[in-house]
């Protein structure tokens, strides 16, 4: 069976790939350097590799585990950090997968699968956005996971290593951390679980595209298989309000409860909503988890084990 490398493997998304990659009876190895991972979320059957994407050792990981395929996940994932520290964001999303990216082409890797976002659309000019719509990151985060798609398609035509970019829209599930800022539904359960009031930026009404992490991990395993080199979205391709994404994990606490309304935050979104046509023809996938159910089991899994990182987060 194929050996798949899962660079940030012990993060929120990149868990669950190496978790299905098992299930599908895939050889699996994760690296990652536990910045925002945690080593207890990769599964025992896996090899692990504690490693900087930017370090020399990276090189040593492909060495001992031979990957024919790699999932690259890993990455500096904030945007706030990346807008305070530019030149940090680029070190880690952009030097860090062109390290991953080399190793893959001298060790003869064949397909990159790599965990791309709707970041790099910038404010939508249209909606729902497709792959085709014009590339306006308004974010170090934005700009350096665009980067990379660039050097994805350069390796590609220059040295035959195949890829699919897929670019998520706004990814929820169980393990996500709530300190993440992107993690609104983490956010929400964390606060009205510890019975605390949660917070609303502006008049609640700001839509997101919020997809299920299990179908993510899909996504990802059709896009090994995958026979080109493609960009895709992968969304739900359904627009929930802020408002309405808290009165449903209300309903699934069973709480009602004060909401603190703060003031709309600068530079926000107003609407979101990614289309997920090319990939629902291209790989006959489909969002299998609806948004009701994909919470219930989000909050089962806070109830049992927490979302607060257990380490280096603010
Ligand atoms: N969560 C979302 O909604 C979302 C949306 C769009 C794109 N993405 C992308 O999906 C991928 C996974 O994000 P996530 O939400 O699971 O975040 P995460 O922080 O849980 O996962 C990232 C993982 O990468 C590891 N990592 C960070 N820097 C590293 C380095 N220098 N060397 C090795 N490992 C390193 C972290 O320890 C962590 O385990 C990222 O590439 C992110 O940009 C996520």
């Amino acid at each position: 069976m194929e050996r798949i490398l899962v660079t940030g493997g012990a993060g929120f998304i990149g868990s669950h790939i190496a978790d299905a990659l098992l299930a599908e009876g895939y050889k699996v190895g994760v690296v990652d350097d536990l910045s925002t991972g945690k080593r207890e979320r990769v599964p025992p059957e896996a090899a692990f590799y504690q490693c900087d994407i930017c370090s020399p050792e990276l090189e040593a990981v492909f060495a001992d585990f031979q990957p024919d395929k790699i999932i690259h996940a890993a990455a500096q994932v904030r945007v706030s950090t990346s807008l305070a520290n530019p030149e940090f964001d680029a070190r880690i999303n952009i030097l860090g997968s062109l390290q991953v990216l080399e190793l893959a082409r001298r060790f003869g890797c064949r397909r990159i699968v790599y965990s791309s976002s709707a970041a790099v659309y910038g404010n939508p000019q249209y909606l729902p956005v497709d792959e085709g719509h014009p590339i306006h990151p308004i974010s170090p985060y934005g700009i350096s996971k665009h980067t990379v798609e660039h050097y994805l398609y350069m390796y590609q035509q220059l040295y035959g290593l195949d890829y699919v970019v897929l670019r998520y829209s706004n990814v929820y599930g169980p393990r996500q951390d709530s300190s993440g800022e992107g993690g609104v539904v983490a956010i929400f359960i964390d606060r009205l679980l510890a019975g605390e009031p949660p917070i609303i930026y502006g008049d609640g009404c700001q839509t997101r595209d919020f997809i299920n992490v299990k179908d993510v991990a899909r996504a990802n395993i059709l896009a090994l298989r995958y026979g080109k080199s493609r960009i895709f979205n992968v969304s739900s391709s359904a627009e929930t309000s802020v408002n309405d994404l808290l009165r449903l994990i209300q309903i699934e606490i069973g709480c009602q409860g004060k909401v603190i309304h703060e003031a709309e935050r600068p530079g926000e979104i107003s609407r979101s909503l990614l289309s997920n046509r090319e990939v629902l023809r291209a790989f006959n996938w489909k969002p299998e988890v609806d948004l009701e159910s994909g919470l219930r089991e989000t909050v089962s899994e806070v109830r049992k084990t927490g979302t607060k990182p257990s380490k280096g987060e603010a």
